[in-house]
């Protein structure tokens, strides 16, 4: 069960500033639960632990083994944004840190394209792609953004002069909308087996359906831990109480944003692994609460590496930040620090002890420290990073910034502002239909 500890927070706000945020909190929590606030038909990510069944996982299960058995050895995930970042954090969490390296083979190796527009990279994604056994999977809500919509061209036209259309139509999946989009066209009229992006989840709340489990199983991880967890941390959230750790951490940050002025919130890590934990949770707060003037700017660090750089400033710069540390209290690996006999570099007095040991040390060594600089702390908890406790990590989150951004006062399920660069790109790429808005940018320049 995912913890979360305000105690690095007491000495910035009184209990009654914090309890007045948990009464918000409760009001919150009963507009998510009765699905009466903004956005609620956004609202289908709620019920997901509960729905995915057996016979879904098999159908992701046997496509990894269908590619398997064709000695597909690289998935090319396309996506951006929702579409994209939650398989990515889970990837990021549960592979080896040197997986690439070690070129493991007891699945295909999944990497990302279509969340950005570099032409060298998607020419080097080529590269690889010519000397591996390929396939594809397509992911795209809406079917119509740029970003995925190039990469996907290349890669399909790739895939066709490499084994045929036939053969390349049997190595594509796409993952959209049940009935509209070009990705949809474009997946019925070639025949790919596809899977729908329900109507009422959202991108961003989009893990724990086909966008992220599909990927998250062709990997080789474990969706049946993963959707375990999510459903175990479900259980617990749903329960109205100043112990729920969605309503303290939801409350709290509104407390320390409206009544201190913490405008930013720093995500931070200790272990590598959980970096894109921190991209991914950056999109789910960012767009879902960053609009109409207001919102806690969503930002991470990733330490012990960042207090060699970003650590000056949260220390002593402009104090508009508050901390979020996600602390893991077990690793799972073992590496003990042993004693040297000559003792030059100092460190016998760490002889017998892990090295997550000194990791902790560091932890609460810059907690206290952060502290003091002005800066207050929340820890979120988990017991380790697996299948499980991830699951229930991303639903907390999920769950936790739904109540966040209804005590805001927003809508945590559009996201209107997305679309303005849209229209500038459009216009500037001379889109068929973007005339006006093409002479006007123009004359911008
Ligand atoms: O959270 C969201 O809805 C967005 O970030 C989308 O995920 C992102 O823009 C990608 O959209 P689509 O899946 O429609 O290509």
């Amino acid at each position: 069960m995912i913890k979360v500890d305000v105690k690095g927070c007491s000495s910035f706000v009184k209990d009654e500033q914090y309890q007045a945020y948990v009464a918000k909190a409760f009001d919150a929590f009963d507009v998510l639960k009765n699905e009466s606030g903004a956005g609620n038909d956004f609202l289908g990510w709620k019920k997901l632990p509960r729905q995915i069944t057996e016979r879904e996982l098999h159908d992701y299960e046997a496509i990894r083994d269908k590619w398997m058995k064709k000695g597909v050895d690289l998935v090319i995930a396309i996506g951006i944004g929702g579409s994209y970042l939650g398989a990515k954090c889970v990837l990021e969490a549960l592979s080896h840190n040197f997986a690439k390296q070690l070129k493991r083979k007891d699945a295909p190796e999944v990497v990302f394209a279509g969340n950005n527009l570099s032409e060298e990279y998607l020419a080097e994604l080529m590269d690889l792609a010519s000397e591996r056994n390929v396939a594809c999977i397509v992911i795209s809500k809406s079917g119509t953004t740029t970003e995925p919509a190039v990469a996907f061209r290349i890669v399909k036209q790739f895939l066709e002069s490499r084994y045929g259309k036939a053969e390349a139509a049997d190595r594509i999946v796409a993952i959209t909308d049940a009935r509209k989009g070009a990705l949809k066209t474009l997946a019925t009229q070639e025949n790919y087996e596809s899977f729908v992006v329900p109507d009422n989840v959202g991108g961003r709340f989009s893990v724990l359906t086909p966008v992220g489990l599909l990927p998250i199983c062709v990997a080789g991880f474990d969706i049946n831990a993963l959707v375990a967890g999510a459903l175990d941390a479900m259980k617990g959230l749903e329960i109205k109480s100043e112990k729920n750790p969605a309503i303290i951490y939801a409350a709290m940050r509104n407390c320390l944003f409206k009544e201190l002025g913490k405008s930013t919130e720093i995500l931070v890590n200790y272990n590598p692994k959980l970096t894109y934990v921190a991209e991914w949770w950056k999109q789910l707060y960012g767009e879902s609460e960053g609009k109409e003037g207001t919102g806690i700017f969503p930002a991470s660090v990733n330490n012990t590496a960042d207090l060699h750089s970003m650590g000056q400033f949260i220390q002593e710069g402009t104090r508009i930040m508050f901390e979020t540390v996600l602390h893991v209290d077990n690793a799972q690996r073992s590496m003990v620090i042993e004693q040297d006999p000559q003792n030059l570099d100092q460190l016998n007095y760490l002889a017998g002890q892990h090295v997550e040991h000194c990791n902790h040390m560091a932890e609460l060594g810059t907690q206290i420290a952060h502290i003091d600089g002005g800066v207050p702390q929340m820890a979120v908890t988990m017991e380790k990073v697996d299948a499980f406790n991830l699951g229930g990590l991303l639903y907390f989150f999920e769950f936790a910034c739904g109540i966040s951004a209804y005590i805001l006062g927003v809508n945590p399920f559009n996201q209107p502002g997305v679309e303005a660069y849209k229209k500038n790109m459009f216009a500037l790429l001379e889109k068929p239909g973007y005339e006006e808005a093409t002479k006007a940018i123009k004359e911008r320049l």
